[in-house]
């Protein structure tokens, strides 16, 4: 992290200080998520869980969308995301999983511009890539529709 630019650093400590706050006391599974938006603004989300196990909801997402429920026209510049399991330690960072990274496309289609995607687990590497089209390729997006 300290090789990291400050930017970054800041959006990934944001993310880190969402694991606390997230609610999973059923996968004991907590993700941190932070969102950088063109103006500087920085959003954030956890992981919130549910005893209807199909309603839980993805840090990622929580993330993203209250940044396009409080600032709809400002394109999110990256995300950070960092996880921690209750019960191992996770030893390279861990991606979005496949819902998330369609959100995250929808998000870099709706503002046509990409989103830096920055992870990190328990171990000290952090991945940094530069479009969620780096994890999702040939995807689904409206131009289809
Ligand atoms: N989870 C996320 O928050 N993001 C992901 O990309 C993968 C999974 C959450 C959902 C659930 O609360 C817990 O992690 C275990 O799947």
């Amino acid at each position: 992290m300290d090789e990291m630019p400050s930017g970054d650093r800041e959006l990934l400590l944001a993310a880190i200080a969402q694991l606390e706050k997230a609610y999973a006391p059923y996968s004991n599974f907590h993700v941190g998520a932070a969102a950088r938006l063109s103006d500087g603004d920085i959003f954030i989300g956890s992981n919130q869980e549910n005893a209807s196990y199909p309603l839980c909801m993805c840090g990622e997402r929580v993330a993203l969308y209250n940044a396009a429920a409080n600032k709809p026209n400002v394109p999110v510049d990256a995300v950070a995301i960092t996880i921690k399991n209750q019960h191992a330690t996770i030893d390279k960072p861990v991606s979005p999983c496949g819902a998330c990274r369609q959100v995250i496309s929808e998000f870099e289609y709706r503002h046509k511009q990409p989103i830096r995607i920055i992870l990190k687990s328990d171990s000290p590497e952090v991945y940094v890539l530069n479009s969620v089209a780096d994890i999702l390729p040939l995807g689904f997006n409206a131009t289809f529709l």
